[in-house]
């Protein structure tokens, strides 16, 4: 009954279920299938073979045009969907929840995230807050109505007031047409109750034959000794509790939060595995100690073609960080890493790991740092290692590698206390390196 959690990223191969547990379609990742490319940003990748099961867990936040559009991809491309299941418990992102993001975002003096304006900050805010509205009452018109009313009444005080600030400060601008489009306490289309149950009647009617006890299904394949895999979106540092708060998602990505957001028991988890590229990149704004602004990191963002699967920005690259894998690896009580992107670095020259940090006041740092303001002004201090020239995307085991970049996996797995497992040398499911350490 092996369940394994696989934090970081995606991957999914001998596992018969693969169940998400959190995040929404904030996530997104390309999975290239025989040289055909795929982006998913809610559906598990793993839908891609006919005999798995994908589940959407009650911890993700689910947007149903968003779900119902790759649906609709995926059957484009002659790919079956009868093996996805969505769990009633999950809540929905509401269009609402899309503008309050959008809106938050653009808000001028304050703080800004640089979230994906996927309505995900929003749409758990109102779980926490009972007011979200559930997969399962798309099933119900009446509860429906009556629960994005209650829902709506509280936010259009904050739409309004957002629009009227926008307006202003676009006015301010010199954007005077812009600033005409739709007037103050005009209400938003969009947010007209009547025509917003309409439409969620109707996702339900489509999204019906996929919505599951998906909890239950899930100890039905764990105690029928099948593997379950959790799968994680985000990352560590964009945890809610103990990531880089508030330059964070809204949910839990670590893998603790497996249990909770698809309703299993911490004895269900067998294995933990870690997924990080080799070297670190970011999207949006927070603390990043080892970001590169010079060719180095250009030439990472070009070869890795680091812009985000969901809005496009440039990702912000940079060197390697050991001190915050290593607490990646101790909060998620990893087993293994897998480490992708490995062919990236090649051509690089020596290669760089960040191995400590030192605070503005000349602290040596070996453990991340808790206080947000330490880590904002440490500067790290590296380990140079040799780096190699090969062109790595065809090698397929861990012999067809150079010595290099071996030592560089080896240094990695030394220093984080846990092996690196498997290697990906290229974006094709083919290109991986499973290593016996
Ligand atoms: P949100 O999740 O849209 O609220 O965005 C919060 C922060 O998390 C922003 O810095 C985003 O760029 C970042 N973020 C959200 N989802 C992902 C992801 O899947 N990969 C990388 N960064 C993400």
């Amino acid at each position: 009954m092996p369940g394994v959690v696989i934090v970081g990223a995606q991957w999914g191969e001998r596992a018969t279920t693969i169940v998400r547990f959190q995040g929404g379609n904030n996530a997104g990742h390309t999975i290239v299938r025989d040289g055909e490319e795929f982006k998913f940003h809610l559906i598990p990748s793993g839908i891609l073979h006919e005999d798995k099961t994908c589940v959407i867990g009650n911890g993700v936040v689910v947007d149903p045009r968003v779900l119902l559009g790759e649906i609709d991809n995926l059957k484009r491309a002659g790919i079956g969907v009868n093996n996805l299941r969505l769990s009633a418990n999950a809540h929905l992102i509401m269009p609402y929840h899309v503008l309050l993001d959008t809106a938050g975002e653009t808000k001028l003096g304050k703080l800004s995230i640089g979230t994906t304006r996927r309505g995900i900050g929003p749409c758990y805010a109102d779980k926490a807050l009972r007011l979200g509205i559930r997969v399962q009452d798309l099933l119900d018109e009446k509860i429906l109505r009556t629960k994005i009313r209650a829902a709506l009444e509280p936010k259009q005080q904050a739409l309004r007031e957002l629009s009227v600030q926008r307006r202003k400060q676009l006015k301010e601008a010199g954007e005077e047409a812009k600033a005409a489009e739709g007037g103050a306490g005009v209400p938003d289309p969009r947010l007209d109750l009547h025509a917003m149950v309409e439409e969620h009647v109707n996702f339900g009617h489509r999204l019906e034959p996929h919505i599951a006890d998906t909890a239950r299904l899930c100890w039905d394949a764990l105690e029928g000794e099948e593997t379950v895999i959790f799968e994680g979106a985000q990352a560590t540092l964009l945890d809610l509790d103990h990531g880089t708060y508030p330059f964070v998602t809204s949910s839990n990505p670590i893998a603790g939060a497996a249990c909770v957001g698809a309703g299993v028991g911490p004895k269900d988890i067998d294995e933990v595995w870690g997924i990080a590229k080799a070297y670190a990149t970011r999207v949006g704004a927070g603390p990043f100690p080892t970001e590169l602004f010079d060719d180095i990191g250009e030439q990472m963002l070009q070869r890795g073609h680091e812009f985000g699967t969901t809005t496009g920005r440039r990702r912000r690259c940079g060197w390697m960080d050991l001190v915050a894998l290593r607490y990646a690896v101790r909060l998620n009580r990893m087993d293994a890493l897998a480490i992708t992107k490995l062919d990236v670095l090649s051509g690089i020259g020596p290669l760089r790991l960040a191995v400590r940090y030192r605070s503005k006041e000349g602290a040596v740092l070996d453990t991340f740092p808790y206080h947000q303001s330490i880590l904002h002004s440490a500067t790290p201090e590296y380990e140079e290692v040799p780096g190699f020239d090969l062109d790595l995307t065809s090698c397929r085991q861990a012999s067809d590698l150079p010595q290099e970049a071996r030592d560089y996996l080896a240094f990695i797995a030394d220093f984080v206390g846990v092996p690196v497992r498997l290697v990906g040398v290229g974006p094709d499911r083919e290109q991986v390196i499973w290593l016996d350490s």
